[in-house]
């Protein structure tokens, strides 16, 4: 993958930078937050990612979560709350993060904020990345992950350098069991009907930016990097103006 706008580094760890990637499955979240974190060295927040370790080390977490992620229905918010509140509280997450996936619901999303506020932190930017239904099938179709990374492949739009091979660390590509399109239905009628409406609740904050993610991978990225520099820069430009 290229490296875009390394320029954007610099104006960012200024301020704290709580950034938030959402769209439908296969939208290209995971895709696009593995290119802005390693920039921008943001951690990256997974909750995807976060859930499917734990299922994998067959935690207490794990185990009520498999069920749910099998059937493409979404894990109890009580679950996930505080799964991600857990991971925001490291040290690391202080002053900033992006997340990948969460919030997917309004309690998930009102719980970050109130989090967020203890401190007088809060989401600054909300990127919405919008792909039409027909398209997902067959992105989720063609994906392939990586075992040790969750480095995210496609056999045709983003393929790896060495077939079944991540080009970070070598390791073993798979394909996920919620893929199947039987739970891709599933998964985007949830998508619908349970994070659909943060879109509107991000707009009324003043913070979402729609994102056109039926373009090339690369050109997606370049937009988000153009959003997040007008946003941050922009930020620090009238801090710096106010003092
Ligand atoms: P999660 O892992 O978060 O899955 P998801 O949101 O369904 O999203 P995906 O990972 O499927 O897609 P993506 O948008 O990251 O796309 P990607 O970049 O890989 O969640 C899984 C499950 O965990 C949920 O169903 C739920 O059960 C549970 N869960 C997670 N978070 C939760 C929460 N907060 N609350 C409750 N439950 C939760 O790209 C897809 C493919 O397309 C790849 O092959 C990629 O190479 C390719 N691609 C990407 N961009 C492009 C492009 N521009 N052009 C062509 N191909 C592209």
């Amino acid at each position: 993958m290229e490296r875009i706008e390394p320029c954007l580094e610099a104006s960012l760890p200024c301020e704290t930078h709580y950034v938030l990637l959402i769209g439908p499955p296969g939208s290209g979240k995971g895709t696009q937050s593995a290119q802005l974190c390693a920039t921008l060295r943001l951690p990256h927040l997974a909750s995807g990612d976060l859930l499917r370790e734990h299922v994998q080390r067959g935690t207490v977490l794990g185990r009520k979560a498999r069920s749910h992620m099998d059937r493409g229905d979404l894990v109890p918010d009580d679950v996930v709350i505080d799964m991600v509140m857990d991971r925001l509280g490291s040290g690391d997450c202080v002053s900033g993060a992006l997340f990948d996936g969460f919030p997917r619901t309004l309690a998930q999303a009102a719980a970050l904020d109130r989090a967020l506020a203890t401190s007088g932190r809060r989401v600054g930017l909300v990127l919405y990345i919008e792909v039409p239904d027909a398209v997902l099938a067959e992105r989720l179709g063609g994906r392939f992950l990586c075992r040790a990374c969750g480095a995210s492949y496609h056999v045709v739009f983003h393929p790896p350098r060495r077939p079944g091979l991540c080009d970070c660390d070598d390791g073993e590509l798979y394909q996920r069991d919620d893929d199947r399109p039987d739970t891709l239905a599933r998964r985007l009628n949830v998508y619908r009907e349970l994070t659909v409406p943060l879109i509107d609740y991000y707009r009324r904050h003043g913070v979402l930016v729609t994102i056109d993610g039926n373009q090339p991978i690369a050109t997606v990225t370049t937009q988000l990097y153009a959003e997040l520099s007008r946003v941050f820069s922009n930020r620090t430009e009238q801090r710096v103006a106010r003092r």
